[in-house]
């Protein structure tokens, strides 16, 4: 299938499917010598894993991770990463009676329009499990970030009608629905349960803060660093807008607001404001890289939908097995993970951008 690689200089390529055997990433492109082990990368996966909340799929998975190949005594060694992270409590029966009708709001229709056959077992390749794969390249890529001090955060800025007053980031990781408010988090849980009562499901927005990026990263043109953002972002399951600084508000706002003034600051050059989001032409401006991400309402819900079949008849259908009431506290770490991965593309892209920085590179100064 193609569409499964991401990235040109971390170069990540996710396989597996949900009711498979299992799933996992080769990442090529990661430079020797990053310290690296399971429990690196099993962090991250255990703050995406099911059945931690009410608020989640009940699906008992470990998600634990086996390094195949690409690390020796404890480091990277320049060579392909594998990661492979098995598949144990599938139930494919649960899909048995919708294997051939088309789910409202999922890929099945599309899937089944393009190859005419399609794995129907909990959305195949579609589903949300995939970001699984995701998450573990994710985690390789923050340590990388780590060692540079750059720091990717991200937290549930609303639910539903719900948007947080206030950013703690500590409260952020009391709460099963990932919100930096506590009273934000209160609403929502209230607004979550009425809904969930009507067998009904519920979207929201992400908000990802990248912090410590050097100015100067990123590509004019068409590789510019936001339109590579919005790739990587968009390219997750449920994701149906992004914004970057102050998004689509821009548009009701004036120059004289919205331009960022410069500063001389100790360190550089910085602005006063940050409507941009850290992003001018493309590239990186120094200042706090902000995105948002807008999930849309996990489709399967319990109550019965009208839609049609593989034989182009019109039927209901009622959906049962396990699924999450609400993607975002899942999708959080999911969102930091393919952010960390485009800002370690964008910065190994950026290698070979200077005459003088290669140069210095191989010792060839004159
Ligand atoms: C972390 C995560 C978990 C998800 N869990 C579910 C789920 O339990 N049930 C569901 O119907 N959709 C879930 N989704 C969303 C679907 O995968 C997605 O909406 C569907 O494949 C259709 O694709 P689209 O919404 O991007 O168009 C999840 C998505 C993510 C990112």
């Amino acid at each position: 299938m193609a569409g499964s690689v991401f990235g040109n200089h971390f170069k990540i390529m996710t396989f597996g499917e949900s009711h498979g055997k299992g799933l996992g990433v080769t990442i090529d492109g990661c430079p020797a010598g990053l310290e690296l082990c399971e429990e690196d990368i099993q962090k991250y996966l255990d703050r995406r894993k099911p059945g931690q909340s009410s608020y989640t799929t009940a699906r008992n998975e470990a998600d634990a991770v086996e390094i195949l190949s690409g690390v020796f005594e404890g480091r990277t060694t320049g060579t392909p990463i594998a990661l492979l992270i098995r598949n144990k409590d599938q139930h494919s029966k649960d899909y048995s009676n919708i294997c051939d009708v088309f789910r409202p709001g999922h890929a099945d229709y599309g899937f089944f329009a393009k190859y005419g056959f399609r794995d129907y077992r909990g959305g195949g390749r579609s589903s949300g499990r995939e970001t699984v794969a995701r998450v573990a390249a994710g985690a390789v890529a923050m340590k990388i970030l780590a060692s540079m001090g750059v720091n990717v955060h991200a937290y549930a800025k609303s639910i539903g009608p719900v948007s947080v007053s206030k950013v703690d980031l500590a409260e952020a990781k009391n709460n099963s629905l990932c919100m930096p408010d506590p009273e934000a988090a209160r609403l929502a849980e209230e607004f979550l349960q009425s809904c969930m009562k009507r067998k009904d499901s519920v979207g929201g927005v992400i908000e990802c803060v990248a912090s410590g990026m050097p100015a100067g990263v990123g590509d004019p043109v068409f590789g510019k660093l936001d339109a590579m953002l919005a790739q990587a972002i968009m390219s997750i399951g449920a994701v149906k807008g992004f914004e970057i600084g102050d998004g689509f508000l821009v548009a009701e706002s004036t120059g004289s607001v919205n331009n960022d003034a410069f500063y001389a600051a100790e360190d550089g050059v910085a602005t006063v404001t940050n409507h941009a989001g850290g992003i001018l032409g493309g590239i990186s401006n120094g200042e706090d890289i902000i995105l948002r991400a807008a999930f849309k309402p996990t489709p399967s819900i319990g109550s019965e939908q009208k839609t049609v079949n593989e034989k182009g008849e019109e039927c209901s259908i009622t959906i049962h097995g396990r699924h999450d009431p609400i993607v975002v506290p899942r999708a959080v770490v999911v969102v930091e993970a393919m952010t960390a991965i485009t800002l370690v593309d964008a910065l190994l892209s950026n290698m070979g951008a200077r005459l003088d920085s290669i140069i210095k590179f191989y010792g060839r100064e004159l």
